[in-house]
């Protein structure tokens, strides 16, 4: 029997982390959802203590999610634990994570302590953990710039105390994977009581090393990978969850391990994570780029056309990549569209059959023929529109050449009263933001703009995605439309729609604290 390599999926906590705005709570549970499908084995989803807004998307993940256990991060100290443990409450399998920093420059310099001060704090905060759950996960932060000995004192200690995961992560993404493979057979040689806890590994991607040192780490007795969908996460990010899990799937033979990923959710996974976190994948990145499978030279094509595994190692449909492409018009009816997304991996839970219907609909009678990515993007816009939200998009007007200013004109329904406005600008998009500005009142800083094809060829529709700030608070809004200015006008509005339910929420919280 091969030995199991666990998957700690961290998407939500290292990878969030690294956004230009953070995501929404819906956003947050429908990733979730996502990445439970993928079958990882636990899944680390915010940092309670950090804000009242990732302490309640911890709560309400771990109360709707289930399958993997739930974990969240807390430093070593007792307010952070305390915030994970409530958090953490509902859920069915719940872990917590807590870390401290081992390495001499970081205790000098950042924590301005001494290693004894710091495995003390860890002995607190893992004994305190174990109140709220037996499934506590200790990290040594900048393990690998860690001398060993000092590894060796604190590992033993937090297992002491009661961590059942101990985590080595370097997570400044600097160790080469020799170097990451000794220190694991050090810490597995010289910890007495190490035969009591799973050894996991955290990669940052700094030199481009991550997914090569968690594998290395794996060789030499790791059995936990911590790492993220598409690799997001801090500066170059974190191991890539897509990567590691399809290595030793295909690589049983020589690494014998396995893993319980199932990795026909990986694609769709992979897709919602770069649209939801508006961070593109890079065409050739490897699993799910967009020219993974794509044999360009004659002589790959004439091999794989003779025999396919001259030129492929792993068949598209392995990662859940769609085998053939249905085109669907406004004369397909409700049933083709339902089985052609189950055949793409949606569940009918995954969207709602009428709106998406009555957007299909609209859809075809514009382009005449809908593709599966139009379907997909959709799925992902048809979630996140509220249908409460404050203000409902009527229409848009534009109008510009290359001789005149152009102009705009925008129909906004604000809590059911049509409000209109005209403005001009250097182009039709700038000129259409301003005639949104009078309408709300309220002025945003645009501080990126990305427009970008959801499809292939001229008749794609256009993705924008914008981040704004308002009063110093980041918003990220997208919008999608076979018009540019239209998806321009729809992700602007969901900023001002996001921006008015932070103001709801705020005001609620105010009139609590009077009353
Ligand atoms: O990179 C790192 O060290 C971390 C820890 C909090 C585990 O993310
Ligand atoms: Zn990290």
């Amino acid at each position: 029997m091969q030995d199991k390599v666990w998957i700690f999926d961290t998407t939500l906590r290292d990878g969030e982390q690294a956004l230009k705005a953070s995501l929404t709570e819906e956003d947050k549970i429908q990733l979730a959802h996502t990445i439970s499908r993928l079958n990882v084995d636990v899944m680390e989803v915010g940092f309670p203590v950090s804000s009242p807004a990732d302490f309640r998307a911890v709560q309400r993940i771990a109360t709707e999610v289930k399958g993997p256990a739930i974990c969240g991060l807390a430093r070593a100290v007792s307010k952070d634990i305390d915030a994970c443990g409530e958090a953490l409450k509902g859920a069915e399998q719940r872990r917590i994570h807590t870390f401290i920093a081992t390495s001499p420059l970081h205790l000098e310099h950042k924590l301005r302590m001494s290693l004894d001060d710091a495995t003390q704090m860890a002995v607190k905060a893992i004994t305190q953990a174990r109140k709220y759950t037996d499934d506590v996960e200790f990290s040594c932060e900048d393990a690998g710039r860690t001398p060993y000995p000092d590894l060796c004192r604190i590992v033993e200690a937090a297992i002491s105390a009661g961590a059942s995961t101990i985590n080595l992560p370097d997570t400044v993404g600097y160790v080469t994977p020799d170097e990451y493979a000794a220190m694991i057979y050090h810490i597995r040689n010289n910890v007495p009581n190490i035969d009591k806890a799973r050894l996991s590994v955290h990669c940052h991607n700094d030199l481009g090393l991550a997914v090569a040192n968690s594998i290395a780490a794996v060789q030499a007795g790791a059995r936990q990978i911590e790492c993220t969908i598409n690799g997001i996460g801090e500066r170059a990010g974190n191991c890539s969850l897509e990567e590691v899990a399809m290595i030793m799937k295909m690589r049983q033979d020589h690494l014998k391990v396995h893993t319980d990923i199932r990795s026909e959710e990986i694609y769709r996974a992979s897709r919602q994570v770069s649209k939801i976190c508006n961070m593109p994948v890079q065409p050739n990145k490897a699993i799910v780029g967009e020219n993974a499978f794509a044999h360009s030279s004659g002589i790959h094509q004439d091999g794989v056309l003779k025999a396919q595994n001259t030129y492929e190692i792993m068949a598209p449909e392995t990662v859940g990549v769609p085998s053939n492409q249905l085109n669907m018009t406004s004369r397909s009816g409700r049933h083709v569209i339902e089985h052609r997304l189950a055949e793409l991996g949606y569940q009918k839970s995954d969207y709602d059959m009428d709106s998406l219907y009555e957007s299909f609909l609209a859809l075809a009678d514009q382009k005449g023929t809908v593709y599966d990515y139009d379907l997909e993007a959709m799925i992902y816009f048809n979630q996140i529109q509220d249908k409460d939200e404050h203000y409902q998009l009527q229409f848009v007007n534009a109008s510009s050449n290359s001789q005149s200013i152009a102009s705009a004109t925008v129909g906004i329904a604000q809590n059911g009263e049509l409000k209109q406005e005209a403005a001009t600008g250097n182009g039709p998009v700038e000129a259409a933001f301003l005639a949104i500005e009078r309408i709300t009142g309220m002025a945003v800083e645009v501080v990126e703009y990305n427009l970008d094809a959801t499809g292939k060829g001229a008749s794609s529709l256009g993705q924008v995605d914008i981040i704004a700030k308002f009063d110093g608070k980041r918003y990220h809004g997208v919008g999608l439309a076979a018009d540019i200015v239209e998806a321009s006008v729809r992700a602007m509005i969901r900023v001002y729609n996001l921006i008015d339910r932070a103001q709801k929420v705020s005001s609620l919280k105010q009139q609590r604290k009077a009353g």
